[in-house]
């Protein structure tokens, strides 16, 4: 029997403009106790050097403005090339507008090392104001073109560690299982189940 019998359904929002995102988040959540309600509301990011730092000040934001219930998560990822020092990284979203996946592919040309790895920091914005971050890291790399036509962003560059295939090859279960964004999902399920 589920310990939430008689507490009623719990609505966590969640705060994304990003269609892809929000497919992956439907997918991941679709189980559990909460009843996941997506808010298209869109917030200023902070430039800052980590993750860390953006989605905890996009959260401390979004609470001080009050204009979404909490509970409520919102979700900032990069792509960090170690032959590119890191690069997008922070910039990821930005980079990907301008420059794209051709860019990136570009910017590597003649570079060995084509490491890389996906971060994810999900921040959970709790009744009260006090913010969690949860992280996930899928390690990979850059392969030499592009590649398939699903998922979302720079997934068609990008090979998680353990397969040979890219993001944009696999379904939405299959790059769960290996993303850093499942990975941070998988964190968030868990401490769900706690509040
Ligand atoms: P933000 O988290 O919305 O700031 O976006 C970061 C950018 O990183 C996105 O615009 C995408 O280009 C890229 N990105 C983040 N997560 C993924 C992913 O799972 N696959 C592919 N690209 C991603």
């Amino acid at each position: 029997m589920s310990g939430d019998q008689g507490k009623g359904e719990r609505v966590l929002r969640l705060v994304t403009s990003n269609e892809g995102k929000a497919r992956e988040f439907a997918a991941a959540l679709a189980g559990i106790s909460w009843k996941v309600e997506r808010v298209a509301s869109t917030y200023e990011e902070i430039q800052a050097d980590t993750l860390d730092e953006v989605a905890d000040a996009s959260a401390r934001q979004l609470f001080a403005e009050g204009t979404v219930p909490t509970p409520f998560v919102l979700e900032d990822a990069g792509l960090f090339i170690d032959g590119l020092n890191g690069f997008p990284g922070v910039y990821s979203a930005y980079v990907f507008q301008t420059i794209g996946h051709q860019g990136i592919l570009r910017l590597m040309e003649g570079i060995r090392d084509r490491d890389a790895s996906f971060e994810s920091r999900i921040a959970l914005c709790l009744p009260g104001g006090d913010v969690e971050l949860l992280s996930g890291t899928c390690p990979g790399t850059i392969p030499r073109a592009m590649r398939g036509s699903g998922g979302f962003g720079f997934d068609p560059v990008f090979i998680p560690e353990g397969d040979y295939r890219t993001f944009a090859e696999m379904n939405i279960a299959e790059k769960e299982e290996h993303s850093h964004r499942g990975n941070a999902m998988a964190a968030l399920r868990e401490r769900l189940a706690r509040l």
